[in-house]
C-alpha cells in the first residue's frame, strides 16, 4: 500500500472537522458565529485544520435543506469540487467527498476521486453514503430503493470503484445494477490501491457493508456510556477480524462546546439549542429518519432532538479545555481511533480547541506536535 494519507499516520487519536460545506454546519441552530459556506470560510477553516495536523476533512453530501426557519444545511457545496478546491489549497489533511451512491455513476465517480487523489498529491479518501433523506433524494426522479437494497447497490457501486481504480485490463460488468462496456481508467490514483473509504451505516447492514468494504467505520455512543462503547467498539472491531479478516479504524462523530467552565459551556449549549434552536427543521430532520414518537419514548426521542440541534447527534464534548481533553481521552482508552467534530460557533470553537485542547491531547501522548 502507498499513501500520503495521515489516516495512515501515528497519531492515537486523529481528528477531523465535518460539515464545513454545509449552511449551519451540525448546529441546527440560528446564533452568530455559525459556518456558513463561503469560499473564503471553507479556505480558512480548512486551512487552520491542516495547519493544525488534523487528519481528515469531512464534507456533508446535501442536497436540500431540513426546512424550519434556517432551512438547515439548505445551502451548500459539492463535495466532490468542494474537495477538489480544498485539495489545492491544503498541504497536509486527508481530504473527503461524501458520495451519495445513487446520485452519480462509478465511472464518474472513480474519474473524479482519481483526479482529486493527484490535485492532493495521494491525500483523497472517499466517505460512501447511501441516502436516506427522502426528499432530496427524489429530486433525481428515481425510486428510492429499500434501506437493505441501497446498500446492495453501494456494494456493486464500490466494487467497481476499486476495479477501476486497480484494473490494468479493460473489463465488461453485467451485474444486478450496472452494465459496463469495456470499463477503462487511466490514470490510477496516487494511493495504491486506492483512496481510503469510509462508510458511517449504524444498521446491521451498513455495519457489514463498511466492515468488508471501508477503512473506516463510525460508532454512535449513545448516552455519553463510554463502557457501552467500549463494548460497541469491541463488537466492530470483531465483526471486521472474524468476519472479513480486515483492521478497520472506528471514529465518532462528536460536537464541541468550549468555554472558560464546565458550568458556561453547559449553559451556552442550553442556550443555542432551547432558546435559539430550529425545532423545526430538527423535527424533519429525525422524521425522515424514521425516528418518532412510537418509535422512541417521549423522553428519548426529546434527548435525540436536543443533541441532534447541538450537533448532528454527535457524543457531546462540552466543557473547559481540560474536560474536553479528559473526555477525548477516555474515548481512545475505549479504542476510538479518531473523532470527526464539529462547533456551534465553528470558527471560534476551532481555533479555541486547536489553542487550548490541542497542546493537551499531546502532552497526553494522543496525538505529537505538527512537525
Ligand atoms: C459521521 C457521519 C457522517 C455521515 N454523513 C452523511 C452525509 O453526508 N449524507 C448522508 O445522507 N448521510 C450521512 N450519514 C448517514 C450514514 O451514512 C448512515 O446512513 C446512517 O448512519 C444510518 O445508518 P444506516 O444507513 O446503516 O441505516 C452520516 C453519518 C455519520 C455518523
Amino acid at each position: 500500500m502507498t499513501s500520503a494519507s495521515p489516516l495512515y499516520g501515528p497519531n492515537k487519536l486523529k481528528l477531523g472537522t465535518f460539515g464545513l460545506n454545509v449552511d449551519g454546519a451540525c448546529a441546527i441552530t440560528s446564533i452568530d458565529g455559525m459556518f456558513h459556506p463561503t469560499w473564503d470560510n471553507v479556505l480558512d477553516l480548512t486551512g487552520a485544520a491542516d495547519a493544525a495536523g488534523f487528519e481528515a476533512l469531512v464534507p456533508v453530501a446535501r442536497w436540500r435543506g431540513f426546512g424550519g426557519e434556517t432551512n438547515f444545511n439548505g445551502a451548500c457545496f459539492e463535495t466532490y469540487t468542494w474537495a477538489a478546491g480544498v485539495a489545492a489549497s491544503t498541504r497536509r489533511a486527508g481530504v473527503f467527498a461524501t458520495s451519495h451512491v445513487p446520485t452519480i455513476h462509478p465511472i464518474v465517480a472513480a474519474k473524479q476521486a482519481t483526479t482529486i487523489d493527484h490535485i492532493s498529491r495521494g491525500r483523497f479518501a472517499l466517505n460512501v453514503v447511501c441516502g436516506w433523506f427522502e426528499p432530496e433524494l427524489e429530486m433525481f426522479g428515481a425510486p428510492v430503493m429499500s434501506h437493505d437494497d441501497r446498500y446492495a447497490y453501494a456494494a456493486e457501486w464500490l466494487d467497481l470503484l476499486k476495479l477501476l481504480w486497480t484494473s490494468q485490463e479493460e473489463f465488461d460488468h453485467h451485474g444486478r445494477f450496472f452494465d459496463i462496456k469495456r470499463g477503462f481508467h487511466q490514470p490510477k490514483p496516487i494511493q495504491q490501491p486506492f483512496p481510503p473509504i469510509m462508510n458511517a451505516g449504524g444498521s446491521g447492514v451498513g455495519r457489514h457493508f463498511a466492515a468488508k468494504n471501508c477503512d473506516m467505520i463510525f460508532v454512535h455512543i449513545k448516552g455519553q456510556d463510554i463502557e457501552a462503547a467500549r463494548r460497541d467498539i469491541e463488537e466492530v472491531r470483531e465483526l471486521a477480524y472474524a468476519s472479513y479478516g480486515r483492521e478497520i479504524q472506528i471514529w465518532a462523530n462528536c460536537y464541541c462546546v468550549i468555554d472558560d467552565t464546565d458550568a458556561k459551556a453547559r449553559a451556552f449549549r442550553d442556550w443555542y439549542v432551547n432558546e435559539k434552536g430550529d425545532w423545526t427543521a430538527v423535527d424533519n430532520l429525525v422524521r425522515s429518519l424514521g425516528i418518532q414518537t412510537g418509535v422512541l419514548p417521549k423522553e428519548q426521542l426529546e434527548a435525540a432532538k436536543y443533541h441532534f440541534i447541538a450537533g448532528w447527534g454527535g457524543y457531546p464534548l462540552v466543557g473547559d479545555a481540560g474536560r474536553i481533553a479528559d473526555e477525548m481521552g477516555k474515548l481512545s482508552s475505549v479504542g476510538l481511533d479518531g473523532a470527526l467534530i464539529s462547533w456551534p460557533r465553528y470558527g471560534e470553537g476551532l481555533r479555541r480547541f486547536i489553542r487550548e485542547v490541542l497542546p493537551r491531547l499531546e502532552s497526553a501522548g494522543l496525538r505529537a506536535p505538527v512537525s
